[in-house]
């Protein structure tokens, strides 16, 4: 079956009321006949649910969906995108482990790594994900997975998930993607041997900003030990925002198309600016990874980031004099939505820290929305004449 059929077509099974679209089940637990169905179900003899905050059907819809969107065998649905990281990591390592990541990850995740994760004595080493020649200096005896984000939030860098699976392969550690920027429409990690495939389903898979949610993806061996672990710690996904996620699953691909080519259009009209200093975008011809994106993404994806001339103080006059566009946290929204990461989700981080991550002071984030291009693109032009 073809993605878009997938994402549509694939839903729980009936109740005796014949529905069309699934119900909501926002049940804490589940009844059984009698008791010895009761311990059979727990006894994993019978099929059946029992509570939760460990399985639910709209929960299981999801996941059921997220996996074979993914060409994976399985996935665990999570309340946000951080869950989902968080239990990516701590199912597979022990104190005394060591992290191999790529530098430039989302800022919650960078914290995780360096403020979180020290306490327990599990230390990382960030290595630049765009140079495998240099990934090896990073491993240690202890290393116990490589992980990365492609293309990266928000600096939009991209990395050989062939050869990150090679590496991981000969090194024999988990391969983990954080898949959030492409999904499972414009990219598949799985097709490289990746072990895991994460999402903050927050951003595009929900499509609107309504709700968070999160999910991993894997081998059901690998699942299985994630939602061990989530079922110990309690990170639940709730019925309502599993079904709204399923839900949204079904315009994942039409909604994809139209960022992309909105991305796309408004890239090629901010090329050679008077105002700025450079427009990437993965399926721009001037990105500098720009065939390795082709070759592993089917589409460059919703984000554009530009460098304005003039820093943070542009960078917020930038933001001020747009009229359309909104000023939020999130992103992939059907509402364009435009960040200045320096003084913003990075301005805790130090310039450095920020430069290494591929954060620029003058850099502008946009997720680019499903309105018309010309309005999305007409406003950035109004604010950029107005600096
Ligand atoms: C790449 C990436 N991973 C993870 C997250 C965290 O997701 P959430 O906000 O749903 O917890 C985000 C959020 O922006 C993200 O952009």
């Amino acid at each position: 079956m073809h993605f878009d059929t997938k994402a549509i077509r694939q839903q729980m099974s009936r109740t005796p009321f014949r529905e069309h679209a699934t119900p909501i089940f926002p049940t804490s637990s589940f009844v059984y006949d009698n008791a010895e169905q009761m311990r059979a179900v727990f006894a994993n003899e019978e099929q059946g649910y029992i509570y939760s905050r460990f399985v639910n059907p709209n929960a299981n819809e999801f996941e059921v969906k997220m996996a074979s969107l993914e060409d994976m065998d399985a996935c665990f649905s999570t309340a946000s995108g951080m869950s989902a990281v968080f239990a990516s990591f701590m199912p597979f390592l022990n104190a005394g482990d060591h992290i191999l990541s790529s530098r430039a990850i989302f800022g919650s995740t960078y914290r995780l790594m360096t403020n979180w994760f020290p306490r327990w004595n599990i230390e990382h080493t960030f290595v630049d994900g765009q140079n495998p020649e240099i990934w090896e200096r990073g491993l240690k005896k202890n290393t116990k997975l490589f992980y990365l984000e492609t293309p990266s939030n928000p600096g939009l860098e991209l990395i050989d998930l062939e050869k990150a699976s090679a590496f991981c392969r000969a090194h024999n550690i988990l391969f983990i993607v954080d898949n959030c920027f492409a999904t499972p429409y414009l990219q598949k990690p799985a097709q490289y041997g990746a072990d895991l495939s994460i999402h903050s389903a927050t951003k595009f898979i929900d499509g609107q900003g309504r709700v968070l949610g999160g999910a991993v993806c894997g081998s059901e061996d690998l699942v299985q030990q994630v939602k061990g672990f989530c079922r110990a710690t309690g990170p639940s996904i709730s019925p309502f925002n599993a079904w709204l996620l399923s839900k949204s699953l079904e315009t994942l691909g039409v909604r994809m198309d139209r960022h992309c080519s909105n991305a796309f259009e408004l890239c090629q009209i901010l090329k050679g600016h008077s105002k700025i200093n450079w427009v990437k975008y993965p399926f721009d011809t001037d990105h500098p990874q720009y065939d390795l994106a082709t070759k592993q993404m089917s589409q460059g994806g919703g984000i554009v980031c530009f460098e304005l001339k003039g820093g943070v103080e542009k960078g917020v006059d930038f933001l001020n004099n747009l009229k359309l566009l909104s000023l939020t946290a999130n992103l992939g929204d059907s509402r364009s939505i435009a960040s200045h990461p320096s003084s913003t989700t990075h301005a805790k981080l130090t310039e450095e820290q920020r430069l290494e991550a591929g954060i620029t002071n003058g850099m502008i984030r946009i997720s680019v929305g499903l309105e018309h291009k010309e309005d999305i693109c007409n406003d950035i032009l109004q604010s950029l004449d107005k600096l």
